[in-house]
């Protein structure tokens, strides 16, 4: 049974009284939808602190108007349900009996009409170890006419500008001014200790870190926003909301990406682990060369696989970038070592755009 707050008063007071309490907040944002990958952003940040606000929100802002806002899956009943069946120290809340009058109701917040469990053995909200925030559009984007017009949006927007335009940020251009801007708005309004992301996003997590150091944000700060490891499907394709849009045939095509990146780690790995930094000839055009051949391979056996091999099933590739993790420069020329880089790229399945990276290089 997981509290739903829906409204800023709400979430207000529930920080208000974690904060009494001395109790340390973490925050998930998500889009909902919500897979395992997400789940395991959930539970680190339950291993870790008392109290877990995941907030739900699918951002129109960071949608251009030819994306998939109004497709993208909203199944907050599902999610809810998914979590209280998954996170199993949701199952148990030992003291919710011991203290009725501490309910949810008291402090106003709602629990979701398919969770309307008996009122008294209810968690209170700041008993629950974790809350799932999710507003309306109005409650996030609050002035008047802001949510009219996102593409010349009126209001306050965040702009990471040198950050926000390369790789994903090229092919998707007002895409991380939307996150940026949201999750500055998040933070806000939870004030989180601490920030958990994944690294099925590497440019948005990295990005946000640098907004926060450069908005000199304290909660969370740029060393308590985490970045956790991608969760993959067994074929090695990154778990993702949109993978619900894959076909049955698609679904054996997609893998492609995860492949194709780490043909460029494996290529890096050979020559690192036998090669001193001096004799070490390989360059980031050569990784990038690896990984975009395993996808244009794929393309050509595609041509005359059966449709059970996946033949038929569109792919195109948008792009592979190696890139520096502190400049998110394109890396050219001889790589070395002991420099941190990602090896990221983006295909299109059919009509789905799907991204994955590895890292390269780091401790
Ligand atoms: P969403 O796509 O729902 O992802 C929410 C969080 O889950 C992000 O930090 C994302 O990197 C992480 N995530 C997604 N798939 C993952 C996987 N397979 N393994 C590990 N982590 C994974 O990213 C967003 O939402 C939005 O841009 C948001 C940050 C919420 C701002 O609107």
């Amino acid at each position: 049974r997981i509290p739903v707050i829906r409204t800023l008063p709400q979430l207000r007071r529930w920080r208000q009284e974690a904060r009494e309490r001395k109790l340390e907040v973490g925050v998930v944002p998500t889009m909902g939808a919500l897979h395992e990958g997400h789940l395991n952003l959930v539970r680190a940040s339950m291993t870790r602190h008392p109290l877990t606000v995941m907030t739900l929100f699918v951002n129109p802002m960071q949608f251009a108007p030819t994306e998939d806002l109004s497709s993208y899956p909203r199944q907050l009943d599902r999610d809810l349900s998914l979590l209280s069946t998954t996170l199993p120290s949701l199952s148990t809340s030992s003291s919710s009996s011991t203290n009725p009058s501490r309910s949810v109701r008291g402090l106003g917040i709602s629990e979701h009409e398919s969770f309307r469990p008996n009122p008294p053995q209810s968690p209170t909200a700041v008993e629950s170890p974790l809350v799932v925030f999710a507003p309306s559009p109005e409650v996030m984007y609050p002035l008047k006419g802001e949510l009219q017009d996102l593409g010349r949006h009126k209001g306050v927007s965040v702009d990471v500008k040198g950050w926000a335009e390369v790789m994903e940020g090229a092919s998707r251009p007002q895409f991380f001014k939307g996150v940026a801007t949201v999750c500055t708005k998040l933070f806000n309004a939870v004030e989180p200790d601490h920030a958990y992301f994944g690294q099925k996003d590497i440019q948005q997590a990295l990005l946000l870190k640098i907004m926060v150091q450069d908005l000199l944000l304290s909660h969370p700060t740029s060393s308590n926003l985490h970045i956790l490891p991608t969760t993959r499907a067994p074929s090695g394709l990154a778990l993702s909301s949109r993978n619900a849009y894959l076909s049955k045939f698609e679904l054996l095509v997609a893998p492609v990406l995860h492949r194709a990146l780490s043909s460029a780690v494996d290529l890096y790995n050979s020559t690192t682990t036998s090669l001193s930094n001096e004799e070490n000839q390989v360059t980031g055009e050569d990784l990038v060369a690896s990984a975009t051949r395993a996808i244009l391979d794929e393309q050509e056996r595609l041509l005359s696989a059966s449709e059970d091999d996946g033949g038929g099933v569109e792919l195109r590739l948008d792009y592979v970038e190696v890139f520096d993790k502190h400049t998110f420069e394109p890396v050219r020329g001889k790589v070395g070592t002991g420099r941190e880089m990602v090896v990221a790229g983006a295909v299109w399945v059919g009509t789905t755009r799907l991204i994955d990276n590895l890292l390269i290089g780091w401790e």
